[in-house]
């Protein structure tokens, strides 16, 4: 436990959230209304994020050893005080970047007291964190990528494409990069990559450079109208909103949240304890595709013999897979949480030693 770290769960550890980024760039955080979409009964009645996959993730963890659990991603922290709930041995360092979150988190955790922990910090930094709490390492780590709930329904935080919002989609409000540069002063190829690569959209070349014709774009809605206006009719017609695709891009590409999920797994993977369990939700097919090859390649220890033979290249596995493909939602659940449909999760658990 981590009994004496951290009396007061609520209070921020200022050495976690200090040092990063404070002066990374302009006060953005001037001029918004930093409770916007709040109400008197505390930031987590306000913060509602339906937890995906919930049992399975639950089940998952609840056969970890006793010792450190860390929520990467810890959102509205539904999954984590689910996993507090169905294991006893556990506590936890929750983390996440965005401040709205974390004050929701902790709101929410309350009821843990010492047990749970929350700070500000994007999750590549999870093995420095872990190693400042726990000697052993994490005895089970959640990542569960992309954005929240509220970060998509809080029109001034610029994420979607249904409402009228500044052209943000930081999940970091200190972070020096907004949508508004990536829109306005991206150049068209740099613009197109983007929007080809994360939003795996067709439509790329079009779309930049109708967005390019326009500037400057002035908010969200203006970007919808924009990119909608690029979409030839008949695509338009197909597959949701057709600014989905180009959003999800700019946000990926504003948060550089492949880059974090590099760094991320293979801090993660080496911050485990032995037997340590590690599960990984993801809603898109880029993410889904690195957390497999981390996954494969920690499990097969880097191996480079021919498959079917006998290893003898060296190679130490450092975990090993909890099911070779990925859980996916039930169609009952995708009902219920449209906002599920696209998830997979999969999961690892450390061997030997540290998986590092
Ligand atoms: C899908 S939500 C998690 C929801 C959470 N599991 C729950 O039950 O409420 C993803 C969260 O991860 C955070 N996040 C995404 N990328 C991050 C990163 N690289 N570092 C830290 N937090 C991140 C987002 O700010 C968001 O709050």
């Amino acid at each position: 436990m981590n009994a004496g770290r951290n009396e007061d769960p609520r209070e921020g550890r200022s050495g976690d959230d200090a040092g990063r980024n404070d002066d990374a760039g302009r006060n953005d955080d001037a001029g918004w209304n930093d409770d916007a979409g709040r109400n008197d009964a505390g930031p987590a009645a306000s913060f509602e994020h339906v937890p995906v996959l919930l049992e399975q993730v639950v089940s998952l963890l609840e056969g970890a050893p006793d010792g450190l659990f860390v929520d990467a991603t810890v959102g509205g922290a539904g999954h984590a005080a689910a996993v507090l709930d169905a294991h006893p041995g556990l506590h936890l360092l929750g983390i996440d970047r965005d401040d709205r979150a974390v004050a929701a988190a902790r709101d929410r955790l309350g009821r843990f007291g010492a047990r749970a922990e929350v700070v500000r910090s994007p999750f590549s930094r999870i093995e420095d964190l872990v190693r400042a709490r726990s000697e052993q390492g994490a005895s089970a780590v959640l990542m569960d990528l992309g954005v929240s709930s509220p970060q998509l329904d809080e029109a001034d935080r610029g994420f979607s494409h249904r409402s009228a919002g500044p052209l943000d989609m930081r999940m970091d409000r200190r972070a020096p990069k907004s949508a508004y540069e990536v829109v306005n002063e991206y150049s068209f190829p740099k613009l197109r990559r983007v929007i080809a690569e994360f939003g795996e959209e067709r439509h790329a070349d079009r779309i930049a450079r109708h967005v390019v014709d326009a500037r400057p774009i002035s908010d969200s809605a203006h970007l919808a109208e924009v990119v909608a206006a690029a979409v030839p009719a008949p695509a338009r017609r197909r597959g949701g909103h057709p600014a989905r695709r180009t959003f999800q891009a700019i946000r990926m590409e504003v948060n550089r949240e492949l880059d974090e999920l590099a760094e991320g797994l293979e801090a993660a993977l080496g911050a485990l304890a032995p037997g340590g369990r590690m599960c990984v939700l993801s809603y898109h097919s880029l993410e889904d595709r690195m957390v497999k090859g981390a996954f494969r390649e920690a499990a097969s220890g880097g191996c480079v013999c021919p498959d079917g033979l006998e290893c003898v290249c060296g190679a130490t596995p450092t975990v090993r897979l909890l099911k070779r493909g990925a859980w996916k939602p039930t169609e009952s659940e995708v009902q219920r949480n449209p906002r599920s449909r696209s998830a997979r999760l999969r999961a690892v658990e450390a061997v030997g030693g540290r998986a590092s």
